[in-house]
């Protein structure tokens, strides 16, 4: 341990001590303005300050907090070393911490000190993910489009120069599902490209650790790279510190952060020394306004809160002054979003009318009717809308996509100020979102994601993670089941092409994917429809009679069906045959108590509150997350016993 670091520790440790005397022993004889002047105390834990993106974390987290007189902070500096990161987090919480914010380098070995924390107090997660559910609030950006895009952008780069392509990944740690994916979204963009990724390094998101590695890389090779990819800032300057050392010219390096300081990779693209980064919020300062929301106790607090991520090159920086002009026009949060290489802000709302105090209108085209999940949907925007004091023009597109798009042009003909949909599949709204655009309406998903190619064509997804709800269906299913036994499962899919359909099958394969226990014998394409649960179900039957040992549909209307097919055949759900659904509504929590669905995910349809909230942030001015994922929870019998006679859906 260097001098430094131990100094830091100590100066460290004399804060954690002051401020727990503060706040346990003096605070309380000052009388109550005191004690509600330090109010709540968060302990801030950094893996690292050498990483520049860490200390800009840092320093959003300061600037948020200077705006609440009863909120006191303590950061630690574990220095790179994650043992040294665990005692701070035990030293932040034995000192009486009442929230933790945790930042990690390396999710693996960090996971189980969280999952202890959160059994005390909450946890807010911040930009880096861990692999468990054990946490209040995780704040980030989606991994996997940051690698998709700049994956697209480099395999456009290498085909406009004509390069060969021979791509080189600086990867950050090992295990960690940042890394995974935004490698994963990196390679699914070169598919096809012709380019390929020829070496793949852990540089442990460290600078110096890039530069050495690329330099004995450089050493070694005869055949040269044409592009680099690295994970982070701190990689990306290492990158441009080796191709620099090594003499080496023409090699594109592409990095994510963007962190807006001088000596930042930003100010190398902008100096045209690094070709491209793509933006990582920090997450600093919603972090803060999130953190006295759960400690104020207030409801409806999301899960996961995606920040939008944009790509900063030389040209769109050399805009960077008009861009920032345009984003401060647009309300306190907007100038985030400068140096953008689109000059729509997604949450800017100067290009909406002023409003002259008259309701705020919001047109919502529903997809349908189709499930018991979708009533309650329903049901909750427009009691919603109505306690809100919103204008609600509701449309029903009765599960017809074409007739959802002329729904949304009616809207925009009618000027509303807002749209919302739920999109009955994840393509085909480019154009009608482009018209939206164009005419200044923002969009704003409920439940359901869209694939656009513009990402800024919509302004806000409310809603679940689909794939994640796959996953813990799955890993429920292996907890389960028994260590020698094979099982043969059935899968009822959703409407072919949505979001849930799509992001429930992913999550369920991958979590099954190398067990050998489990075969997926048939997965069929089904609507979300009780009937054609049913039906599906009786053509599982008859096909596969009694070898079927797990039913995994992909909602509860569909489990509904399949269980009338399954007892009609003469055999017992939830006994003979497995049963997993994903909603959680009341229907199905009254199957699970009685023991013939044994479990259910749940997907929370009272996304209205959520939705109304988002509104009217956006028309006072504030720029909404990417995506706000709601919490959710995991029903088997016991807990389905508990919640039936409290649920409203
Ligand atoms: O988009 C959410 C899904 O749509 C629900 O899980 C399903 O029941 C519904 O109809």
């Amino acid at each position: 341990m260097t001098s430094r670091v131990r100094l830091f520790i100590v100066l460290a440790a004399a804060a954690i001590a002051f401020v727990a005397l503060l706040k346990l022993a003096v605070l309380p004889l000052l009388g109550s303005t005191n004690e509600e002047h330090y109010r709540y105390v968060i302990g801030v834990s950094q893996p690292n300050l050498s990483d520049p993106w860490l200390v800009a974390m840092n320093e959003e987290v300061r600037a948020e907090v200077r705006k609440h007189s009863n909120l006191q902070v303590i950061f630690t500096d574990a220095a790179q070393n994650s043992q040294q990161q665990r005692a701070d987090v035990e030293k932040l919480v034995s000192y009486g911490i009442d929230l933790l914010i945790i930042s990690l380098d390396d999710p693996m070995a960090l996971t189980e000190t969280i999952s202890e924390v959160y059994a005390k107090i909450p946890v807010i997660v911040l930009g880096r993910g861990v692999t468990d559910y054990d946490y209040t609030l995780y704040i980030g950006t989606d991994n996997e489009m940051i690698g998709r895009k700049a994956g697209e952008f480099a395999a456009e780069l290498l085909k406009e120069q004509e390069r060969e392509g021979r791509i080189i990944e600086l990867q950050g740690v090992d295990d960690s599902p940042t890394v995974e994916e935004r490698s994963e979204g990196f390679e699914s963009a070169l598919d096809g490209s012709g380019f390929e990724t020829i070496e793949r390094f852990h540089a442990d998101w460290q600078r110096d650790k890039a530069e050495d590695l690329l330099l004995s890389w450089f050493n070694r090779q005869q055949d040269g790279v044409d592009l680099i990819f690295a994970h982070n800032e701190a990689m990306a300057i290492g990158a441009f510190q080796a191709v620099k050392r090594a003499g080496l010219t023409d090699i594109d390096i592409i990095g994510i952060d963007g962190v807006n300081t001088t000596s930042s990779s930003r100010q190398l693209v902008a100096d045209n020394k690094l070709t491209a980064t793509f933006t990582s919020p920090t997450g600093g300062k919603e972090a803060i306004r999130y953190a006295i929301d759960i400690l104020n106790k207030e409801k409806g607090i999301p899960k996961k809160v995606i920040l939008r991520s944009e790509k900063v090159t030389a040209e769109s920086e050399t805009g960077g002054e008009e861009n920032a002009m345009a984003g401060a026009a647009g309300g306190e949060d907007s100038g985030s979003n400068e140096g953008i290489d689109s000059d729509y802000v997604p949450g800017n709302i100067s290009g909406i009318k002023d409003r002259n105090e008259k309701p705020i209108v919001l047109g919502f085209a529903q997809v349908g009717t189709e499930s018991g999940w979708r009533i309650a949907h329903t049901n909750s925007v427009m009691s919603a809308a109505q306690n809100a004091g919103i204008q609600l023009l509701y449309e029903n597109a009765e599960q017809s996509q074409e007739r959802q798009v002329e729904i949304i042009r009616e809207f925009i003909r009618k000027k509303v100020d807002v749209i919302a949909f739920s999109p009955k599949t994840e393509t085909g709204w480019d154009e009608v979102l482009q018209e939206a655009k164009e005419a200044g309406i923002p969009v704003i998903l409920s439940d359901r994601e869209v694939k656009a190619a513009d990402d800024t064509l919509w302004t806000s997804y409310i809603g679940s993670d689909f794939r994640d709800e796959g996953r813990r269906a799955a890993s429920w299913l292996l907890g389960e089941a028994e260590p020698d036994r094979s099982y043969n499962i059935i899968e009822l899919q959703g409407t072919p092409d949505s979001a849930p359909a799509i992001g429930r099958k992913r999550g369920f394969d991958e979590g099954i994917a190398g067990d050998e226990r489990f075969r997926l014998i048939a997965s069929y394409e089904g609507d979300f429809t009780r009937g054609k649960g049913k039906e599906l179900m009786e053509r599982a039957l008859r096909t596969y009679g009694g070898d079927i040992h797990v039913v995994y549909a992909h909602n509860d209307d569909m489990a509904l069906g399949a269980i009338q097919a399954i007892e009609n055949y003469g055999l017992k759900p939830g006994k003979d045959i497995i049963l997993i659904s994903v909603d959680a509504t009341k229907a199905a929590l009254k199957a699970i108590s009685i023991g013939k669905l044994n479990l259910a995910v749940e997907c929370s349809p009272l996304l209205g509150p959520q939705l109304m909230k988002a509104v009217k942030d956006l028309l006072g001015g504030q720029e909404l997350p990417m995506k706000i994922i709601t919490s959710e929870g995991m029903f088997t019998q016991s807990l389905a016993k508990k919640v039936l006679a409290s649920r409203d859906y």
